[in-house]
């Protein structure tokens, strides 16, 4: 197959390209590089454009052929977004749109998103199925519903059949260490806590006073090359069951703050020092998912059930001499 992998020069569409490769297909990476990185586009071919542009959508698609896309590019900082929720509609939704005229356009019907478990807001309970009200309480999260929307529209309307991978806490490395987490600024829990090993930032916890056991927020961490997985598996569902799907990718487990540090202690041989800090405005006490639909349906199952190992990918991939951003 010949996979369009919009935003392929990021974190997670990194890992689906050189999956996609590793397999066999070919891969054309679209991405305006806005956080996504060149070097990593080590897998498949870079157009650089911008979902902003239907030029650069049309371009793309008259000159190739695809036999489905994924669909990673999106701006995702919470905090980010609630100061600047234009910013979040134009990119995530607008861009969206964008990318689906073209693939229309071009007769083009398989489509792969990557949702967030942000889409639940502040979940009523822990374990979150995909029956769970959704209610975003973020203009990220209202992005990735409004998009799920479209989708189910589009369906209706064009034909077009599409999943929506609800990713929970998206983590780890390839295991090879070729490519890795890479954000600037990095807000993310594991990659701070390995700098913080490392000396490059002072660690903090945000809140310990959550109705948790032990006062920080439980997540579910899932193994970016798990949520890879899934797409493929996706993909393949699409051509049995035509239509809109949604499913929850986590691995059924929650992890604490300090469950995450203590995992990463054991990784790095030292103990990682940290101090607490105020809540973080938004956070949800505890999102752990509950993937019963995607293990039944795609047959899709978690290799990576151990956070210890998930966080080993990272380090090795943090610990190499990676370039600077
Ligand atoms: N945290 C810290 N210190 C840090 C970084 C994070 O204490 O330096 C805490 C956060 O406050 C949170 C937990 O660690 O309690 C996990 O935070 P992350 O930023 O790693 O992940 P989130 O759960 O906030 O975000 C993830 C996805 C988002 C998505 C969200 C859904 O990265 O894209 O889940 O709620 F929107």
């Amino acid at each position: 197959m010949h996979i369009l992998v919009c935003g392929g020069a990021g974190y997670i569409g990194s890992h689906m390209a050189k999956m996609l490769v590793g397999l066999g297909h070919s891969v054309t990476v679209f991405d305006n590089l806005s956080t996504g990185h060149r070097q990593l586009v080590k897998w498949g071919r870079l157009v650089e454009g911008d979902l902003l542009r239907p030029a650069d959508l049309k371009a793309l698609f008259d000159r190739e052929r695809f036999d489905g896309v994924m669909h990673f590019s999106a701006r995702s900082l919470v905090g980010e977004s609630i100061r600047d929720p234009d910013l979040y509609f134009q990119n995530n939704v607008t861009g969206t749109e964008n990318l689906l005229r073209a693939m229309r356009e071009a007769g083009l019907q398989r489509f792969v998103f990557s949702s967030s478990a942000a889409v639940y807001g502040n979940p009523a309970k822990g374990l979150i199925d995909e029956a769970h009200p959704t209610k975003p309480i973020n203009p990220y999260g209202e992005t990735k519903l409004r998009v799920e929307e479209i989708l189910q529209s589009r369906a209706a309307e064009h034909g077009l059949n599409s999943v929506s991978l609800r990713y929970f806490n998206a983590a780890g490395a390839d295991p090879q260490g070729e490519t890795g987490e890479l954000h600037n600024p990095e807000t993310h829990l594991i990659p701070n806590v390995l700098r913080a090993a490392k000396g490059e930032c002072a660690l903090q916890v945000f809140g310990n006073d959550y109705s948790t056991p032990d006062g920080t927020c439980i997540r579910d961490y899932i193994h970016v090359n798990d949520l890879c997985r899934a797409h493929l598996l996706a993909l393949e569902y699409m051509e049995k069951k035509p239509g809109a799907h949604v499913f929850n990718l986590g691995i059924g487990k929650g992890f604490s703050i300090l469950e995450i540090i203590r995992a990463a202690e054991k990784v790095v041989g030292k103990s990682i020092p940290f101090t607490y800090a105020p809540r973080r405005p938004g956070d949800p006490p505890v999102l752990v998912a509950d993937s019963t639909l995607a293990r039944k349906t795609l047959g899709w199952q978690p290799e990576y059930l151990d956070q210890e190992e998930i966080i080993r990918t990272a380090w090795s991939w943090m610990a190499k001499d990676r370039f600077k951003l």
